[in-house]
């Protein structure tokens, strides 16, 4: 399966939600690749904010290699699904949808809440990264059952 992970900047929310599923995937033997993409164009080029690297470096993930890019119409076509952190990144997103096909292909990571945005507080990567680790887990948990309940 190919997931993209989005959010506003691709600095600060979904490049760690690019490095906790790439790392939770693996973990539970799932071959997923996974990606990081922005609505916006703002920061294209760049490296993760070192608030997200650092957070991430304490629980043990090197996401300092990640490159800022800017989500286009076809990654539609690349990935299986598209999860955002927040209302306003589903809307985005989804305003580049060409049909259902690809509206289907959209979920907000937490199911029902969104993930902070973090640019302007500090205090919030810790609990972002808990928020999106645990948003992970339950994705893989919940693919895990799916394929044992088609075995
Ligand atoms: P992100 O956070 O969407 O989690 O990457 C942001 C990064 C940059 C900005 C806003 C949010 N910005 O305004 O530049």
């Amino acid at each position: 399966m190919k997931i993209l992970m989005v959010c506003l900047g691709n600095i600060c929310r979904s490049p760690l939600a690019h490095g906790i599923m790439e790392h939770e995937a693996r973990k539970a033997g799932l071959d997923w690749e996974v990606d990081s993409a922005g609505t916006s164009h703002w920061h294209v080029g760049e490296a993760p904010d070192r608030r997200s690297t650092a957070i991430a470096k304490q629980y043990g993930l090197d996401i300092s290699g990640q490159c800022c890019r800017q989500i286009s119409v076809s990654d539609f076509d690349e990935y299986d699904r598209i999860y955002v952190m927040d209302k306003s990144n589903y809307t985005d997103v989804l305003s580049l949808a060409r049909n259902q096909h690809d509206r289907e292909k959209v979920y907000l990571l937490l199911g029902d809440k969104a993930v902070p945005d973090p640019y302007y507080d500090n205090s919030l990567f810790e609990p972002v990264f808990r928020m999106i680790e645990a948003g992970c887990k339950k994705i893989i948990e919940e693919e895990l059952q799916k394929s044992a309940r088609r075995d």
